[in-house]
């Protein structure tokens, strides 16, 4: 066998330090808490208990933006945990959807007084934070759950009734999202003769993970 004959260089090689996506991703959500957590002038913020932040897993495919913590939200620190949330969990299973699979957050992540509707004001100013938190999760599909989540994203001039259901794109920080609007699980439970809608919603939530192939 012929000898082999190696030659070592003595410059150093040129390496490149990659950090894994995830870990970006938590400590950009991280600096976004941050952020949210030392907002000035908020009614919100100076009568709620917690900063509700977020559910779930940063790195699904699926993004799902309610209004704001209520009262049992409020004193856990955690989304969608009192009865919307308890009907929440249950239409996400009719369609096969581990909640904790999923990620989940708000439009305002303080509780607003006596769980009043964000005022105008406030949805504009949280929706900064709003669009990138969504950069962030960089998700496959956006739902928008209520009216408030609606106005944070396409703003104030939509009806959630004509909108729901409806697949739609939205620009965000040069990024295009497909985003699905539907009904709240706080005003299904009080009209639940909108039921049927939202399922037509959920099915066809199903229909585009499973075209789309998403790992949910
Ligand atoms: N309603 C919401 O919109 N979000 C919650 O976290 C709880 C109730």
């Amino acid at each position: 066998m012929k000898d082999v004959e190696y030659i070592f260089e003595n410059r150093p090689i040129n390496r490149i330090i990659t950090k894994p996506v995830v870990e970006d991703k938590v400590d950009l959500l991280e600096k976004l808490k941050t952020k949210i957590q030392n907002i000035d002038n908020c009614e919100l913020k100076s009568k709620a208990k917690k900063l509700v932040f977020n559910d779930g897993n940063p790195n699904s495919e699926l993004m799902l933006v309610g209004e704001g913590p209520g009262e049992k939200e409020d004193l856990i620190g955690k989304p969608f945990v009192g009865d919307a949330g308890t009907l929440l969990n249950k239409m996400l299973k009719a369609i096969n959807i581990e909640r904790g699979k999923i990620y989940i957050t708000n439009v305002v992540y303080f509780r607003p007084p006596k769980n009043r509707k964000p005022e105008a004001a406030e949805i504009m100013r949280y929706s900064e934070f709003l669009r990138e938190h969504i950069s962030i999760i960089n998700p496959k599909i956006l739902i928008l759950m209520g009216s408030t989540a609606m106005e944070a994203i396409f703003g104030s001039k939509l009806k959630i009734s004509k909108e729901r259901g409806i697949w739609k794109e939205i620009i965000i920080n040069n990024k295009k999202y497909l985003v699905m609007i539907t009904f709240h699980p706080a005003y299904l439970l009080r009209q639940a003769e909108q039921k049927k809608y939202s399922w037509t919603d959920l099915k066809e939530i199903r229909k585009k993970i499973d075209s789309l192939q998403l790992k949910i």
